[in-house]
């Protein structure tokens, strides 16, 4: 039995001199005392505590290896401290780590000018690139942008399972009531429209022909005014702006028909709706695109970034807007400014991953992994019933589980084993033991999306397959299926 933390020791300097030597039983007892709840998820019991981590592995105070499958929900693209990336970080930590934003550094206009000049290559269009530190962040900052852009319209579109963020402005255009129940409503909440999440839709559609079914229910919206979007007379919409996500991320990495994104657009464009691709977790090679929207054929009028810019060192996010939304004339200094926004450890990190991105051919070798991993998963599916549904782009991959008795049912209670499980750390391959992170996400709270590192080695593909198979073996057998 560890001795409890008490008062004198808390308030004493003896806190402070046994700092990094604390118990992982005590730590937590500080946790439950002392840090909100409220900006973390505690899938597990007790909550889960690492101390390091390398490549695809994550380590606990035991030196357990953990296998990570989620990669700090795609924050990590490039694996745990990747050296180059950290180079970059050390460099500028040592030349010029922090300026006050309303001053330049070189880091900020090389890497506004590399991700503008990599969207203007894409989309053939010019464009202008603002900084935040937060996905929310910056989509707090589309949502200034559009609204200028459209008279100040507030009223946005979105889809059913989008995931935008919980500041107050970015969880007004996040489906989920749920994140804004408690807190009343600060702005106008999106207008929410089916997505064709395929495996769940009406039985016997193609997955194209659900993705149009989706659409004309959109378009039918337009068609009179009592639709209540469009006043035909004007000829104006109400609303200003269609947020997406071109694979949906929290929502359970639900994938749409390739024809989906081009035909929606074509509605927006009748109507002056601004499209607003949300980049935050399917952005920089994740789908093996740089943009994952790039597999749709469409032009974005502004894209949001975030995570994986600095492979999750140093904070950055923002936008990438079109030359006439965002010019400075309309657009003008301090818009929407703050501290620590185009940081420079940030900028520098974030330059250094776009060099990389220029050199190593991601796109092929996302695909090829993404490929072999997805047929791995296949055949996990014909193995277990309770494996509803795989898919996966790239290195974004899914796996719906479900009751065993249909292969359909949605089972959280399942999914939330899986992950206990994983976490135990003592799932066996060749004698070793390991431990396997996932992350849940879904409609249903019933999926494993899968994000694995994009430096994932065919041995860590191998690991990882095994690993899930001892899982689904274990949940498998238990009573939650019988
Ligand atoms: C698609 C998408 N948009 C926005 C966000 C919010 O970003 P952040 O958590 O950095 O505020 C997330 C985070 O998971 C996301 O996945």
């Amino acid at each position: 039995m560890h001795k409890p933390v008490t008062w004198p020791l808390v308030r004493g300097a003896e806190i402070e001199e046994r700092a990094g030597e604390l118990s992982q039983a005590e730590l937590l007892e500080l946790e439950a005392a002392y840090c909100s709840h409220g900006d973390t998820v505690h899938y597990t019991d007790p909550p889960k505590i690492f101390e390091s981590c390398e490549g695809s592995f994550l380590y606990d105070a035991e030196g357990r290896e953990y296998l990570d499958l989620q990669m700090w929900y795609s924050a990590v693209n490039f694996g745990y401290r990747n050296a180059r990336l950290n180079g970059a970080a050390r460099r500028q930590l040592d030349r010029l780590p922090q300026v006050a934003s309303q001053y330049l550094h070189r880091e900020k206009i090389e890497l506004a000018a590399a991700l503008a000049r990599a969207a203007e290559q894409r989309f053939g269009l010019k464009g202008r690139v603002h900084f935040n530190v937060g996905g929310s962040q910056a989509v707090e900052d589309s949502l200034k942008l559009v609204r200028n852009a459209r008279d100040g319209k507030s009223l946005m579109f979105a889809f059913e399972g989008g995931y935008h963020g919980r500041t107050l402005g970015a969880s007004a255009i996040t489906s989920s009531y749920r994140y804004r129940r408690p807190y009343g409503h600060f702005g106008d909440r999106a207008h929410f429209v089916q997505f064709p999440y395929h495996f769940r839709g009406p039985k016997g559609m193609s997955k194209e022909e659900y993705g149009s079914h989706c659409v004309r229910q959109f378009a039918r919206l337009f068609e009179s005014e009592y639709g209540g979007v469009w006043d035909p007379k004007a000829g104006r919409a109400e609303f200003a702006a269609f947020y997406v996500e071109p694979i949906q991320g929290t929502g359970g990495y639900v994938i749409p028909p390739k024809t989906f994104f081009v035909e929606l657009k074509q509605v927006l464009d009748r109507h002056g709706i601004l499209l607003v691709v949300d980049e935050i977790q399917m952005g920089f090679y994740r789908t093996g695109k740089l943009f994952s929207i790039e597999h749709f054929g469409v032009e974005p009028d502004i894209i949001v970034f975030g995570k994986a810019l600095t492979n999750g060192l140093n904070p950055l996010s923002g936008i990438w807007a079109r030359e006439e939304l965002i010019n400075p004339d309309v657009f003008p200094p301090g818009s929407t400014h703050s501290t620590f926004n185009a940081n420079p450890m940030g900028t520098a990190v974030g330059l250094e991953a776009m060099k990389m991105m220029g050199e190593i051919d991601y796109e092929a070798m996302v695909m090829e992994k993404g490929a072999y991993l997805l047929r791995g998963l296949e055949d996990l599916k014909r193995r277990y019933k309770i494996v509803g549904d795989v898919d996966g782009l790239g290195l974004a991959l899914r796996m719906e589980i479900c009751e065993a008795h249909d292969s359909f049912t949605p089972s959280k209670a399942i999914v939330d084993r899986m992950v206990q499980e994983g976490l135990e750390g003592d799932l066996e391959v060749d004698g070793r033991p390991y431990g396997l992170v996932l992350d849940i996400g879904g409609y249903h709270k019933n999926v494993i999306t899968l994000a694995p590192s994009l430096h994932i080695t065919r041995h860590e593909m191998d690991l990882s397959l095994q690993l899930l198979d001892r899982v689904l073996h274990r949940v498998s057998k238990s009573e939650v299926i019988a």
